[in-house]
């Protein structure tokens, strides 16, 4: 039995783990320099606030090549923010009746709204399918399309198998539809441009790659969209009307912000654009090739999603024969200090579409601060339990 002393963090796909040092640092500094009170009071402190929040903005805006940063807002999860575009469609520009269109590897942040809105105002619903490599058939939008196609909803990258969406594709032929982007799984590895990818809707949580903490995340939107706010409240700004302000981003952000998650954010972004994606996308890819490569070196093993020759996440979802995915899962942990998610990482849809539903599967997720010897040591951990 092989037993790493330090645990071997594999599932950067449910958050990301450790965190660079800058994080941690910027958390410390701001949370004993400051209070965290932005746009409210006129005094030093808030008005440092104020330049946190901005900065974030600032960053996050040219990572995913936005002109105005103030088309970013930020929420406490990627899930509030598809919630903030699915929702807030609704009575404008989605009408009872009116049809969307999914894809076949959608996380319940998106199913879930989805199916609710199906029940509530009956609109109907159309899911892109995956072709053989487990990638979403795009060319099959305009066959879904219809004069009513009013929102297409897309994962950049699925959380399962890590298979890549090709969103300019979709922005391409998506006609007159809506088109929100679900980044929870990108953002901060694969490019993203929403001018280049025509995309109406970015969401994005803070705490996978982008490096940051839990309950940091937001989205972009497009001008020219008015969408429906979740939540109302104070906003620091046009204090004397009792109505909620209309304009960008006060609008979405009811409430005092998050200013520590926020500052940890904008250092996590700062690092992966210091990096560069390119060679944060390259490592990743690399460590997931190595473990692909490894991996058909066993017998009884049967591994999910597109080959590593596509371009593609460092997710890996596998199954090993006669074992249930709990019990590998449970058995990595507590006999070899390895981490890694099993089941169906609440996207059911997604195993459904790639035969692994109901039980799903043992997902390894790397990350950027993984190595080539967490890799060797996650093949040993899951030969040592293939074979007994
Ligand atoms: N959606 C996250 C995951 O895939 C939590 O694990």
């Amino acid at each position: 039995m092989t037993k790493t002393r330090v645990p071997v963090y594999a599932d950067n796909a449910a958050t990301s783990f450790p965190k660079p040092p800058e994080v941690m640092e910027t958390i410390t500094a701001v949370l004993r320099q400051t209070s965290l009170s932005p746009g409210r009071s006129a005094h030093k402190y808030s008005l440092a606030a104020s330049r946190i929040i901005f900065d974030t903005r600032e960053a996050l805006a040219e990572l995913f090549n936005c002109v105005d940063s103030s088309r970013i807002a930020f929420t406490c999860n990627v899930t509030e923010a598809l919630n903030v575009g699915i929702f807030g469609l609704r009575g404008s520009i989605l009408q009872p009746g009116d049809h969307v269109i999914t894809t076949a590897l959608e996380h319940n942040s998106v199913m879930r709204p989805l199916r609710y809105l199906q029940q509530i105002d009956n609109i109907t619903l159309s899911i892109l399918p995956i072709d053989d490599n487990g990638e979403v058939l795009t060319s099959e939008l305009p066959r879904l399309l219809r004069d009513n196609t009013k929102l297409i909803v897309a994962n950049h990258v699925s959380n399962v198998t890590g298979a890549v969406t090709d969103i300019e594709a979709i922005g391409r032929q998506k006609g007159n539809a809506f088109f929100l982007v679900d980044a929870a799984q990108s953002a901060g590895v694969f490019p993203i441009d929403v001018d280049a990818m025509q995309i109406d809707m970015l969401a994005f949580t803070g705490h996978k790659s982008l490096l940051g903490p839990t309950g940091s995340g937001g989205f972009y939107l497009r001008k020219g969209h008015d969408l429906q706010p979740l939540k109302r409240g104070g906003t620091g700004s046009n204090s004397e009307m009792e109505q909620q302000p209309d304009f960008m981003p006060d609008i979405f952000e009811a409430g005092t912000p998050n200013t520590l998650g926020i500052a940890g954010l904008g250092a996590g972004v700062d690092f992966v654009m210091r990096t560069g994606l390119n060679t944060i996308k390259k490592h990743e890819q690399h460590l997931c090739r190595l473990f692909c490569e490894g991996l058909t070196q066993f017998r009884g093993v049967t591994v999910y999603g597109p080959p590593v020759s596509r371009n593609r996440a460092a997710v890996i979802s596998l199954r090993l024969d006669g074992k249930t995915e709990s019990e590998v899962a449970q058995r990595l942990d507590r006999e070899h200090n390895v981490l890694v998610r099993s089941g169906l990482h609440c996207a059911p849809g997604a195993h459904q579409a790639i035969g692994t539903f109901p039980d799903g599967t043992v997902r390894f997720s790397f990350g950027f601060f993984n190595t080539e010897a967490d890799v060797t040591a996650c093949l040993q951990a899951l030969k040592d339990i293939s074979d007994d």
